[in-house]
């Protein structure tokens, strides 16, 4: 072969290597359209009309890989206001796109659209989207799933198949009518009606074995589950009879693989585990259920939802074979209750902490908080008789006694944007409780909350920890707090409350967990530490949306850095007016 030839192919394949490089590291630009559009659905014997993004329940998955720049057109035909939330993603310096209605934007009005633009940076894994606005995400929610750049390997064994599980949970009822009836009495909500897994709530139900989720194996094969709680108020137990899971992330951040046959998620968080099926066909088929945990004192769906585990079968020459006729095996899960199984559940989780995925945990801070979380009480209006803890009070729930009130006519970002915060929002939100009391013991007396729209303000990049208290105000009970706009490292939980000058000695520095979502443990707390490395406002809340409902909820602004690139973006031109 001539000289110049070799040479050629030599250029030639120089280039296919670096524009491979490139297009691993640059990325795509992905386009997804949703409509939101009203779509009949029929479950446990009722057939009803529900808000859905393009006529699916659940909502269609959105795929990405790490470095793709997402552009999602969100169109509302329904006379629902709506926002969407891509739960989880960083959303470096794109805090537009975020999606909390009256926090980020306004939301969409009817026959509006907005393009939701931002970029994966530095996250693969398993997260979702959702509706950010009341109730609306009962319906519109789905998966939203990352996967590394090409080229680059799973930190596990290559999973032979995917399957995204989300569990929600249905209302019978119009979910919106629910939360403005338990807004209007003071009281609590009603229970939603099933626990579902796709959408499915299973033959434990009335009128619903033909809506259950199944999911079909090969035997000897590894699958992954990437499982994502998206009911409303609900943390769920979840395990499938006679089989171990094997945990591989939380959040969209590796972890240290650890085998359990339970998993537990807060409404928020996701866990991706991975399956090892039987090496041969079992002759059996195996259920795989949910089933709250819950600890407070209102009354909850506590009602099972099953799907079922079955191994494909090579056809045989004389019958056709049927997964009817064989036995089905049901696992069995801790009491709804069980808070010892929830906290050792929890100590599992450490970050991958390898030298590709580091855990980047502040090894000094510059700002320290202490919130309390838990419910508490407004008063009843005049003339009106209320069903909260009393017949003169509602419910409500705070964090350091605030319960958050979102603005109505503007978001927090644009009026802090332009300078326009003034009556929109204060910055003295309290960095510890200003009256502090005996966090879990005795609760007091006066269980009134204040109410106001109070933030906190941080100068880009500083290192923050934060402890979250939980209350036994009106019941002791799990708050799994979300932050948006960033990652934390969970550094240290216990029972009781927190101690400022035993705990911290106690601080896994070296390989906390990465998550976007928290348990408060019920009766306990939690501290977490992250950098404020992302310019915007950014919401932190329960993820039981009718504790957020009730105000448990603040939000964080982060100011700009001095460099070009450490600075929020300009709002894009398609921002929903106020
Ligand atoms: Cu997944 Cu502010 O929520």
């Amino acid at each position: 072969m001539a000289t110049w030839v070799l040479h050629y192919l030599l250029v030639a394949f120089l280039i296919a290597i670096s524009y491979n490089i490139d297009a691993a590291s640059a990325g795509i630009t992905r386009h997804y359209k949703f409509d939101i559009q009203l779509k009949n659905i029929t479950r446990l014997c009722k057939t009803k009309t529900i808000v859905t993004v393009n006529g699916k329940f659940p909502g269609p998955k959105v795929i990405a890989r790490e470095g793709d720049n997402l552009q999602i057109q969100v169109v509302n035909h329904v006379s629902n206001n709506i926002s969407i939330h891509w739960h989880g993603i960083r959303q470096l310096r794109s805090g537009w796109a975020d999606g909390p209605s009256y926090v980020t934007q306004c939301p969409i009005r009817t026959g509006q659209s907005y393009v939701y633009n931002f970029t994966v940076t530095g996250q693969r894994g398993t997260l979702w989207w959702h509706a950010h606005i009341q109730w609306m995400r009962a319906t519109v929610y789905g998966p939203l799933i990352i996967l590394p750049k090409l080229y680059q390997p799973y930190p596990f064994p290559k999973p032979y198949k995917q399957v995204p599980i989300l569990f929600g949970e249905w209302f019978s009822a119009d979910p919106q009518a629910v939360l403005q009836q338990a807004l209007q009495t003071g009281g609590g909500p009603n229970a939603s009606d099933a626990h579902t897994f796709n959408g499915l709530p299973g033959p434990l139900y009335n009128c619903s074995t033909k809506d259950t989720y199944k999911l079909t194996v090969e035997p000897g094969k590894t699958y992954l589950l990437r499982l994502i709680n998206a009911a409303l108020d609900d943390e769920l137990f979840f395990t499938i009879a006679n089989h171990t899971l094997t945990v591989v992330e939380a959040d969209a951040s590796y972890v240290k693989p650890f085998q359990t046959n339970i998993v537990l998620l807060g409404p928020g968080q996701t866990t991706n585990v991975l399956l090892k099926t039987k090496p041969i066909y079992p002759n059996a088929t195996f259920y795989m259920m949910a089933r709250p945990y819950f600890t407070g004192q209102g009354t909850i769906d506590n009602t099972t939802v099953a799907g079922i585990l079955q191994y494909h079968n090579k056809p045989t020459s004389n019958h056709f074979n049927s997964s009817k006729n064989l036995p089905v095996i049901k696992p069995s899960l801790p009491p709804i209750n069980s808070t010892s199984y929830a906290a050792n559940f929890t100590k599992m989780f450490r970050s991958l902490a390898s030298s590709r995925f580091p855990a980047n945990v502040p090894k000094t801070v510059d700002k320290k908080y202490l919130f309390t979380v838990g419910l508490g009480t407004n008063p009843c209006p005049k003339n009106q008789t209320c069903q909260g803890p009393t017949n003169t009070t509602k419910f409500a729930a705070a964090i350091n006694n605030v319960s958050f009130i979102l603005p109505n006519k503007t978001s927090l970002l644009q009026s802090y944007f332009f300078g326009k915060s003034n009556k929109v929002f204060m910055t003295d939100f309290p960095s510890a409780p200003i009256f502090p009391f005996n966090y879990t013991g005795m609760p007091p007396n006066n269980t009134m909350v204040s109410r106001g729209t109070k933030l906190v303000v941080l100068k880009y990049n500083t290192t923050v920890e934060l402890v979250l208290q939980g209350t036994s105000i009106l019941g002791i009970e799990a708050h799994p707090i979300h932050l948006h706009g960033f990652n934390f490292y969970v550094v240290g939980q216990g029972f009781g409350n927190f101690d400022p000058t035993r705990d911290p000695k106690q601080y896994n520095l070296v390989d906390p967990v990465e998550r976007n979502t928290i348990n408060v443990p019920s009766g306990g707390w939690v501290a977490i530490r992250f950098l404020a490395d992302n310019p915007g406002v950014w919401l932190m809340h329960c993820h039981i949306e009718i504790h957020l409902s009730w105000g448990l909820t603040m939000a964080w602004v982060v100011l700009d850095g001095d460099l070009p690139n450490q600075k929020l973006l300009p709002p894009p031109s398609d921002l929903p007016k106020c």
